[in-house]
């Protein structure tokens, strides 16, 4: 297999499972030493590193809490202290949590760790990585459909948290681009795995509004990350490339 990324070092947040870990293996597939943040899923963390080194690639895991923003610093100089730099970094790691603005049960703690974790956690990482990012290198982060457009009831406060990031990521690509480093976003849509929306009914509406009519796979949003990490998206930065089946068209 051909492998763009022999030679460069990646940090996927999130890698233990669903788009991450897809993430994590293609990306060591195309030759990068990988590392990778989950929360609390240790046993699937460690079968994913297997599963790389198995392949004859290399990937680490660190358990970080991304909704700890104190914690970023020491998680970029365990990338660091382990593989010698950074090259790439993918903002994956979130969490959906739904209900309408005017909801008087609103679970408010579970939404203010989603802010924490989806918006001023990867605002965390992208600040403690960007003071290490080797020329040339890329930060990728994932947003979602609902990040454009919130489309549905109820996602308020998931839909902020996409937006959010997607601007921070649109100003990292100005504020490093004179440094040969590139940010851009991948909007992924309704994947087979991972989160969901609460309801079948909500589901059913969402890939009926989708061009293409069905969810996606993890490793068709993997292949879009993959290509903004690769050498032939040199000159794509401040970008957000829509790998949700046809959202908005
Ligand atoms: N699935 C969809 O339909 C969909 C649609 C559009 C966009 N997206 C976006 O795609 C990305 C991945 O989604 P997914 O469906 O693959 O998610 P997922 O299967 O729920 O996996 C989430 C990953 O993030 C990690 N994580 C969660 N909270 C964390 C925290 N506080 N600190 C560190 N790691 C944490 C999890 O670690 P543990 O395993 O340890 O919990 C896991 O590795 C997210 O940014 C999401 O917003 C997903």
């Amino acid at each position: 297999m051909n492998k763009p990324l022999t030679g460069k070092v990646a940090l996927v947040t999130g890698g233990s499972r669903g788009l991450g870990a897809a993430t994590v293996r293609l990306l060591a597939e195309q030759g990068a030493d990988v590392a990778f943040t989950y929360v609390s899923s240790e046993e699937r963390a460690q079968a994913v590193v297997g599963e790389v080194r198995g392949k004859g690639g290399e990937a680490v895991a660190f358990r970080s809490d991304q909704a700890d923003m104190s914690g970023a610093p020491a998680l970029i100089d365990d990338v660091v202290s382990h593989f010698g730099g950074l090259d790439i970094l993918v903002n994956n790691a979130a969490i959906s949590v739904s209900g309408t603005v005017d909801d008087p049960e609103a679970d408010t703690t579970a939404l203010d760790r989603m802010h924490a974790t989806n918006y001023l956690g990867v605002i965390a990482v992208i600040r403690a990585a960007s003071r290490v990012l080797r020329a040339d290198g890329r930060i990728i982060t994932v947003s979602s459909g609902l990040g454009s457009r919130v489309g549905l009831p109820g996602f308020a406060d998931y839909s902020a948290t996409k937006s959010g990031i997607e601007r921070y990521t649109m100003g990292a690509a100005r504020d490093l681009g004179p440094r040969g480093i590139t940010a851009n976003v991948v909007e992924a849509g309704l994947m087979e795995s991972g989160m969901q929306p609460p309801d079948p009914e909500t589901l059913k509406a969402l890939v009926g509004s989708l061009s293409l009519q069905r969810m996606g796979h993890p490793d068709e949003i993997a292949a879009a990350i993959a290509f903004l990490a690769s050498p032939a998206a040199s000159y794509v930065t401040g970008a957000v490339l829509d790998a949700h089946g046809g959202y908005n068209a």
